[in-house]
């Protein structure tokens, strides 16, 4: 698939060159797959301080969550020689895109901006491709979050769950009160989402920098793993029956409107109850994944430049990172988006004991070494292995493949190239 994708990679170059002469001035395009209430309000703020610069704003939206359907219309964009200004890309992916010779980069910004100062080098290094700034950071997002309905547990007269034994104990509370426990969607991204919040619980920062990061078979295959397979089993157990295709928004809604208890999703789930009025820590609260406490999976949203030989484009570009940095932005952003500001230097005082807590938790795990990149959000590997994963994980979540087999699926799977 990448072989195809490269060979097709020359004849981009050369074309991309005369199509950009020929588009129109000042016209920024941006893809993104933010389409969702909270994402919605969260990109228009971006829209908004480009348009402010003069430039035009380009709505290239492709919806979906966790952004597969974006990428592949990307690629088809790229393939024929008409990519957008910019696009919403993150972790590896940036190094794979810098690798086919397709990026622009942004140092003139990043200088004048001090970027490598402001950045802490977790972030800045995602954003460079051979040295140099390809992107642009938005935000960081905190994955291993459980969403709650306080109203729902105190219904059910049940107490929010600080390991997966009390999470079982918990979600059969909710279900004998007549509640759903676990509001899910069965896509596979949303899948791999809550999987790797339970390698995270079950197995630690090193078990799963070893398993996510490092690829070790041996962890793979460890009786670790199969452990966490058998709590996602349990997990599956609590999720209704209309689960399957939901997005995750719709899942949202059902603990923000008392019909589930529970949500497993990253932060960007905050944007829905705050788009909807509801106030963290009355309507809704943000808790520590199960056994997650002293970790943090980090999800940098970043927005990636494309070779555009025009000045209008180069403008554009530098329009647009210079906003993207600017302390203003990275404030309404997240305040908006459920994250918090990739500058470790905004003031956090508008922002709500959510953000606060990951703020400082971003902090506190990265000196604490269990700061970890998340592999469902492509923090972690190359796309391709992460997806090969993640397919393993869906497999199990709508079968009944037992844990063993699980395992060496899963450890198959990482040696995917
Ligand atoms: C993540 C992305 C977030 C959020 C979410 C759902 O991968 O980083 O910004 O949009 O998907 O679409």
């Amino acid at each position: 698939m990448r072989n195809i994708f490269r060979k097709k990679a020359l004849v981009i170059a050369a074309s991309v060159t005369l199509l950009s002469l020929s588009a129109s001035a000042a016209e920024v395009e941006v893809l993104h797959y933010w389409t969702s209430g909270g994402e919605a309000r969260s990109v228009a703020e971006l829209k908004k301080m480009l348009e402010a610069k003069g430039d035009k704003w380009k709505d290239f939206a492709v919806s979906g969550g966790g952004g597969e359907n974006a990428m592949t219309v990307l690629k088809s964009r790229v393939v024929s020689g008409n990519p957008p200004t910019a696009a919403q890309i993150k972790g590896p992916s940036i190094q794979e895109w810098g690798a086919e010779g397709v990026l622009a980069n942004v140092d003139d910004t990043a200088k004048a901006g001090k970027w490598d100062s402001l950045l802490p080098p977790v972030v800045a290094n995602v954003m460079k491709y051979q040295g140099h700034y390809v992107a642009a950071p938005v935000n960081v997002h905190r994955v291993n979050w459980m969403w709650v309905n306080p109203e729902v547990f105190k219904k059910a007269g049940a107490s929010v769950p600080k390991t997966w034994d009390e999470f079982d104990a918990a979600a059969n509370k909710l279900e004998k009160a007549g509640f759903i426990a676990v509001a899910h969607g069965g896509q596979p991204w949303q899948d791999f989402t809550v999987f790797e919040s339970i390698v995270l619980g079950v197995g630690g920062a090193d078990f799963y920098k070893k398993a996510f990061v490092k690829l070790d078979q041996t962890a793979l295959k460890s009786p670790t793993m199969e452990k966490a397979f058998k709590t996602l089993r349990m997990v599956r157990k609590h999720v209704d029956k209309g689960f399957a295709g939901r997005d995750w928004n719709l899942a949202t809604q059902m603990v923000i409107n008392g019909k589930a208890g529970m949500q497993f999703m990253g932060d960007w789930a905050k944007g829905e109850f705050t788009a909807a009025n509801k106030k963290p820590g009355v309507d809704f609260l943000c808790v520590d994944a199960p056994g997650t406490a002293n970790a943090f999976t980090f999800n940098i949203d970043s927005f990636v430049m494309f070779n555009l030989n025009t000045p209008d484009a180069k403008k554009g570009q530098a329009d647009l990172a210079s906003a993207i940095m600017s302390p203003a932005f990275q404030e309404v952003f997240n305040l908006n988006k459920g994250s918090i500001p990739a500058r470790l230097d905004v003031k956090m005082d508008k922002f709500d004991d959510c953000a606060k807590k990951s703020a400082a938790d971003f902090v506190a795990t990265s000196k604490k070494g269990t700061l970890v990149p998340s592999i469902a959000h492509g923090m972690a590997v190359p796309a391709a292995i992460a997806g090969a994963m993640q397919d393993v994980v869906t497999e199990f979540f709508n079968s009944d493949m037992d844990s063993k087999a699980a395992v060496e699926k899963l450890a198959l799977a990482a040696k995917s190239k």
